[in-house]
């Protein structure tokens, strides 16, 4: 087995940094960590009408796998291969309204749920259509407005996302409204692996985000594993934002600030008073990633408020310590740390899941 991470966070050392450098791993890690797992393609609102679809590139220069989102005529939102399955042309180049799916190239024309409907000049053709004609149908997981895929369905997504669920679901997620101008993606000079496990640790809060620092109680900073997916709950310093919770809520009671939900592999959300920051981390390279942050506003009048409040200055320093992180991880004299038992569970709980999907 390549990579071995002791579970006794005590006694463990980091994942061998030949995950991070070596090509092989990053290839491997397509197949065997992203297909299996969930990934966000959109939301609801981009397929809002029955008769719309929109074209996805799910991770764009890593998977490249073309999918389309069709609201079709039964009221059924879908997720499928946005490949036509005579030639292996792409169908919708754009978001558009249609009563059905017709290809360009040779005028294959399929139903909005991906059936196939008619082709031209194929009369003579034997066992025509057989089902391998109509477009395939991926597995869709709706988290609220939220729409999540998988290529390989191998593990439920209840595993992946219930845990955040049963946490904020109290929130009323179709009123979190997708804000494109406060929205934006950044291209990191690092592998995907070392900019999610700096999420994964609020240890460097006080050295590297002063400003954060100021406003969230580093000393009460917790962190909650699950199966797939890890919380760090940052509580509100002083007068600073915080959420007025529900009663029914786990955290009653509690200054919450922030809620900062990572789901295994690569996406993590990020609850503010405010609303939602979802974080999409994608591969391009072992030495580069680009994150999307896309921003969802719930409540308008307190954005730029508390931990939420400056999420550009926070990217900033994490590049900045992450694009560090990837130049040391080449040197001849690291191949291992430790943990901080107390600190850094959440990025010791990442590495077994990465050792484990690898192995
Ligand atoms: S590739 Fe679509 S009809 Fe030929
Ligand atoms: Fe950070």
């Amino acid at each position: 087995m390549p990579f071995e991470i002791n579970p006794d966070i005590a006694k463990a050392k980091t994942i061998s940094t030949d995950f991070y450098l070596k090509e092989k791993y990053f290839e491997q890690s397509k197949e065997k960590i992203f297909c299996t797992t969930w990934q966000f393609v959109g939301d609801t609102d981009q397929v809002k009408d029955q008769g719309w679809v929109t074209p996805v590139t799910l991770l764009e220069h890593y998977l490249n796998e073309s999918l389309l989102l069709s609201h079709d005529k039964q009221d059924n939102i879908l997720c499928l291969s946005n490949v036509c399955t005579h030639r292996g042309n792409i169908l919708a180049e754009r978001p558009c309204k249609l009563n059905d799916i017709r290809c360009k190239y040779h005028g294959r024309r399929f139903q909005l749920d991906g059936k196939f409907l008619s082709m031209p000049e194929f009369k003579e053709v034997e066992n025509f259509p057989a089902p391998e004609d109509n477009l395939s149908q991926l597995p869709l997981f709706k988290l609220g407005k939220w729409l999540f895929t998988s290529l390989n369905k191998s593990h439920q997504p209840e595993h992946f996302f219930g845990d955040m669920i049963n946490r904020v679901s109290w929130m009323p997620f179709q009123d979190f409204h997708f804000r494109p101008e406060l929205s934006r993606d950044y291209i990191v000079n690092a592998h995907w692996a070392l900019y999610c496990e700096n999420y994964l640790e609020g240890f460097h809060i006080p050295f590297v985000h002063a400003g954060l620092n100021a406003v969230i109680d580093y000393s009460n900073y917790t962190t909650e594993i699950f199966p797939y997916s890890s919380l760090q709950l940052g509580l509100a310093k002083n007068d600073e934002l915080f959420f007025d919770l529900p009663p029914g809520s786990p955290d009653a009671g509690k200054k919450v600030g922030g809620y900062y939900f990572w789901v295994f592999p690569n996406m993590m959300f990020n609850f503010y008073p405010w609303g939602l920051s979802i974080n999409i981390v994608k591969p391009i390279t072992p030495e580069q990633s680009k994150v999307s942050f896309l921003s969802y506003v719930w409540d308008e009048n307190k954005l730029r408020q508390g931990a939420g409040a400056d999420l550009h200055q926070v990217e900033m320093e994490d590049e900045d310590i992450v694009q560090h992180v990837q130049k040391g991880i080449r040197s001849r004299f690291y191949n291992h740390g430790r943990y901080s038992v107390k600190m850094e569970k959440g990025t010791h709980h990442f590495h077994r899941l990465l050792a484990d999907f690898i192995n």
